[in-house]
């Protein structure tokens, strides 16, 4: 057994299941060595990334230019389409001007949270944004009172989390949806310009400023306080980080383009990059792949695509989690005398579910015992419970030491050897054991321990609101750029 060591036995499982739970275990378990490799391939996928636009990482250059000094001012509405929520945020930053030592005073906010409706993720681009500018106009409407009008329009910011090409900060070509995502008439399109042409029609006082991604969000509105910030990190419905690369090393960059040059002419400077990296391994060529990754990429919308995502986001560990568990019922060695239809119905079973299973602290694991009766309508036994208690570690194990290769490929190519690593989503912040899993692993890469460290130089720390703050740091220093007299 590699991964056991975190659990109180409550039940023996018969030789059968133990047989099968030996297998599952080899399958899901990945060594320290076996990380290293990945890393190594992953190290080179980002640097061909910066290259060229290829298969694998996109490595998408943003056009933020620089991480906040914490001055940055002004009202902006922000706009967030994730994978389960819309959000719309008026934020107001108040830079230097108050309690610095408070970060909680540095900006004021206002928002509405919409839940997606489940039919979005295979609308058409004009159902899509139809739908946000309804929820643009009643938030308008509900909260800004007249305020904003043709002549003084109010700066909007865009966190769109989805692999853009983009020439202007205000423009994304989308590559390819993901997280599950398969709405008709986006790809290849600009998303800014399809946004802006329904505020348009609509009236609507607003003035697209930027368009980004959640984890230049993260590492912004994280930077905006903390200034050991180095990456923003998404572990949630999908898996990405971002992080500041020198404008040289950016080979893909046009040498000619006036918009990189210092006052001397050469090419200087900073750039957000939003590496995309959920892509990596498309390739198949190092991620050990088991049946059960093979099923759900083959049932994805886009098979092929986002390899190393579907091995370790949010969207995804539930329903590994009820693959296996479909195969053991088919084996006859579970759930023999139930029957459940909603366990034979895809992405029934969020990370949610794996959390609240390792989170389970009651007498005999009463809490997991009503999960399974509350979102599957069976009544588990102690073996089954045990069983499932073991499986939901392997599945969160795995996924936990796999983001930790993302975040250390960046570290090992950028040579970082310290720092914060902000960190959002699901799965980082609301699954009880991924922080520390995350940490090991990256230690086992980066050999922290045969190096003597007393503590962890590279940390994981939980990330300021990035969609919202975030965006609205980056549409502020924006405004400020646009605004300087010569660039
Ligand atoms: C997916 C998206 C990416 C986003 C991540 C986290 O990987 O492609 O843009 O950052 O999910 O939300």
């Amino acid at each position: 057994w590699h991964q056991r060591s975190e659990l109180d036995d409550m039940a023996d499982l018969s030789p059968e299941l133990e047989k099968e739970m030996e297998r599952l275990d080899k399958e899901f378990w990945i060594s320290g060595e076996k990380l290293k490799k990945i890393v190594t391939r992953f190290r080179d996928e980002l640097e061909e990334g910066l290259q060229e636009n290829g298969t694998n990482i996109p490595m998408n250059v943003t056009w933020v230019h620089r991480l906040p000094t914490g001055k940055e001012k002004g009202t902006i509405l922000t706009l967030d389409l994730g994978g389960t929520n819309l959000r719309v945020c008026k934020v107001t930053l108040h830079g230097d001007s108050t309690d610095l030592k408070d970060p909680s005073q540095k900006y004021t906010l206002d928002q509405e949270q919409y839940k997606l409706p489940g039919s979005i993720k295979t609308a058409t681009a004009e159902e899509l944004w139809t739908y946000i500018a309804e929820k643009l106009s009643d938030f308008i409407d509900q909260k800004l009172g007249g305020e904003y009008n043709d002549t003084n329009k109010l700066p909007l910011g865009f966190t769109f989390s989805y692999p853009a090409t983009q020439e202007r900060i205000d423009h994304a070509i989308l590559q390819t949806w993901t997280k599950g995502f398969d709405i008709e008439g986006v790809e290849g399109q600009d998303a800014a310009a399809q946004l802006r042409e329904k505020i348009e029609e609509r009236k609507l006082p607003l003035e697209l400023i930027c368009v980004i991604n959640d984890t230049v969000g993260a590492m912004v509105a994280s930077a905006y306080n903390d200034h050991d910030t180095i990456i923003g990190g998404i572990f949630g419905t999908g898996c990405n980080a971002a992080y500041m690369s020198s404008v040289p090393s950016i080979k893909k960059l046009d040498p000619n383009d006036a918009r990189l040059k210092d006052s001397d002419g050469h090419k200087s400077g900073q750039m957000a990059i939003n590496c995309e990296y959920g892509a990596f391994d498309n390739a198949h060529r190092v991620l050990p792949l088991t049946k059960y990754d093979a099923q759900i990429d083959e049932k994805s919308p886009r098979p092929g695509e986002q390899a190393f995502e579907k091995f370790s986001a949010g969207l995804y560990l539930g329903e590994i989690f009820r693959l296996v568990l479909v195969e053991l019922t088919d084996k006859g060695l579970i759930f023999k005398n139930a029957q459940s239809d909603k366990l034979r119905k895809s992405y029934t079973l969020d990370t949610g579910f794996l959390s609240q299973m390792e989170d389970d602290e009651s007498r005999g694991f009463a809490d997991t015992r009503r999960l399974f009766k509350d979102v599957l309508g069976l009544e588990v036994t102690d073996e089954e419970i045990e069983l499932s208690r073991r499986l939901a570690e392997l599945i969160a194990v795995r996924g936990a030491r796999l983001c930790a290769c993302g975040v250390a490929a960046i570290c090992l190519k950028e040579g970082i050897e310290k720092g914060h690593v902000a960190a959002d989503g699901s799965v980082a912040n609301k699954h009880p054991k991924f922080k520390k899993r995350w940490a090991k692993a990256l230690g086992e890469i980066l050999d922290w321990e045969e190096k003597g460290l007393q503590e962890d130089p590279i940390i994981i720390t939980s990330a300021e609101d990035g969609s919202g703050v975030g965006c609205a740091i980056i549409a502020a220093m924006e405004l400020e750029w646009r605004a300087k007299p010569t660039k």
